[in-house]
């Protein structure tokens, strides 16, 4: 678990890592590749190290280079066999399937299985690779298929919830190595597809349109090894500059693409972040460092999680830790995974003020979140509570967050680097501070406090930083002492505390 000190700004330099989700379906498609494979820029995860052990299963070795790259090599073609006890580790390794049906024709792959975030069906793979000539059927649990031929055809990817990325990867690998043209309709833009698209072309793939919904495959016989360099992960970076934004710190976010975080950008800038686009070369695709200067007021706005280029659903519960700090009432749905609201109410926990209504949750703003214990459902909504816990006042445990280390490179390291103080223990109930301990023979004389608090707050619309009283509850509208200083503020409108 970790122990949090939260409430320090954040400031400083830090570099953002290789993408996880482009990284995972490019070390699966290595299966297919007559040659040694060498990536550069793929992240130290629990998750790459997952889809490794797998990989070994299916005769693919894998190692680490003295220079970090990752050096993938098949060694033995017999194997087809994805089994449920490492698939059930990682819902990524379903990125097995197009490869081993496009190199070895033959594939027998766990159902993935259920996920926090809500339903997760298949369906949409299984169209695509039925329509390049697979014989599929699902039994125990598992995907049996097989193709004596792939054939090209006009597949028309799209779903209730848009395309499907991983999807979108399983059919693009059949159709490398199919016989014909393929066309593929409503595929997934997200830059991680388009990254697997470019690594399959290193490789002697014919592949055309990627980055649009329409995609033109031209099948090839065999493909080659390949050396590629994975994109940098713009859910890491829109993490780190939610981060900085969040606890009013000065941070440059290096090593990003800025038009694969146009979207998280935009509503950034109209919270009010003062965001900064720093050393970008002359094409819209080379990569730049951008630099969060502390916002002077947060405002609320409203959001929606959609398929790329829209805001991803992969930062929706980092943008709620956010929100829950900005003046006002915002709106958050998740049009990707209409569910995926598991972080709400360990958010509450924290002192945000959430409520689910319908496929939204709205958001009222607070001056400040307060520390508590709270636990991790899944990977990014473990990063949204560590976000909340440094911006936060006091103590903030989070505990499972082995689900942050699936998909975050050692973040609290990276956090620590910016002067936060978070520190990895071992979940027992001594790690726990005494600030959070109750007894409940002897409960905190503080937690009973009516005291008013005072703290420091920024209104620009008045004029400068300001300290602040901050009423509790039940002395709220009660004539306080006056004090020169210190200005009392009403809250009951649309900022609770
Ligand atoms: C990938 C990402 C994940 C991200 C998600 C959406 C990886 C390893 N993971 O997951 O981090 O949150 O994209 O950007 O890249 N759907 C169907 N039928 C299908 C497949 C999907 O209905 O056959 C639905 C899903 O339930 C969901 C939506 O389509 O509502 C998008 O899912 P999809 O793009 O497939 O997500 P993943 O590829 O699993």
């Amino acid at each position: 678990m970790f122990v949090i000190e939260g409430g320090k700004p954040l400031n400083g330099r830090v570099r953002v890592s290789g993408a996880k989700n482009a990284a995972l379906p490019i070390m699966a498609a290595s299966i297919m590749a007559d040659g040694p494979v060498t990536l550069r820029d793929v992240p130290d995860l629990v998750d790459v190290r997952t889809l490794a052990d797998l990989l070994e299963t299916l005769g693919v070795r894998s190692d680490r280079a003295v220079d970090g790259s990752l050096n993938l090599q098949v060694v033995d073609d017999s194997c087809i066999v994805a089994d449920y006890e490492l698939v059930r580790r990682m819902r990524a390794s379903i990125c097995v399937l197009g490869p081993l049906l496009a190199r070895r024709r033959r594939a027998i792959v766990s159902l993935p299985g259920g996920c926090n975030i809500g339903d997760r069906p298949i369906d949409l793979h299984l169209k695509g690779l039925r329509a390049l000539g697979v014989d599929i059927r699902v039994e125990h649990g598992y995907v049996i298929a097989e193709a004596s031929r792939l054939r090209g055809t006009n597949i028309f990817l799209g779903g209730s919830f848009g395309s499907t990325v991983t999807g979108t990867c399983n059919v693009l690998a059949a159709a490398a190595l199919a016989e014909g043209v393929t066309t593929i309709e409503s595929a997934a833009c997200e830059p991680e597809v388009a990254d697997f698209g470019r690594f399959l072309n290193a490789m002697g793939a014919r592949i055309e349109g990627l980055g649009t919904p329409f995609l033109r495959i031209e099948g090839v016989d065999q493909l080659s090894g390949a050396e590629h360099s994975i994109i940098p992960d713009r859910i890491e970076a829109a993490t780190l500059l939610i981060a900085a934004a969040m606890t009013r710190g000065q941070v440059t976010v290096e090593n990003v693409c800025p038009t694969h975080l146009s979207a998280v950008i935009e509503k950034l800038r109209e919270i009010g972040v003062p965001l900064f686009i720093e050393s970008q070369g002359e094409d819209a695709t080379s990569l730049a460092d951008i630099r969060v200067e502390p916002a002077e007021r947060l405002t609320a706005t409203v959001c929606s999680a959609l398929a790329y280029p829209g805001l991803p659903t992969d930062v929706q519960a980092q943008f709620m830790s956010l929100l829950s700090l900005c003046e006002g009432n915002s709106v958050v749905t998740d049009k990707v995974f209409p569910d995926r609201f598991m972080h709400v109410p360990e958010l509450v926990r924290l002192g945000a003020q959430i409520y689910r209504e319908g496929p939204s949750a709205i958001v009222s703003g607070v001056v400040q979140l307060r520390g508590a214990c709270v636990m991790a459902s899944d990977l990014r909504a473990s990063a949204a509570l560590v976000l909340a816990g440094i911006a936060a006042k006091g103590h903030t445990v989070v505990r499972r967050i082995y689900h942050l280390d699936r998909g975050y490179d050692r973040l609290e390291e990276r956090l620590n680097s910016l002067g936060a103080n978070v520190r990895r223990v071992t979940d027992i109930v001594e790690n726990v501070p005494d600030s959070l301990k109750l007894s409940h023979t002897t409960p905190s004389a503080a937690m009973f406090t009516s005291e008013p608090e005072t703290i420091s707050a920024s209104f620009p619309t008045t004029g400068g930083d300001r300290r602040i009283r901050v009423d509790p509850p039940q002395s709220a509208g009660v004539e306080q002492p006056a004090d020169s200083q210190i200005e009392k503020v009403d809250l009951s409108g649309t900022r609770p505390e």
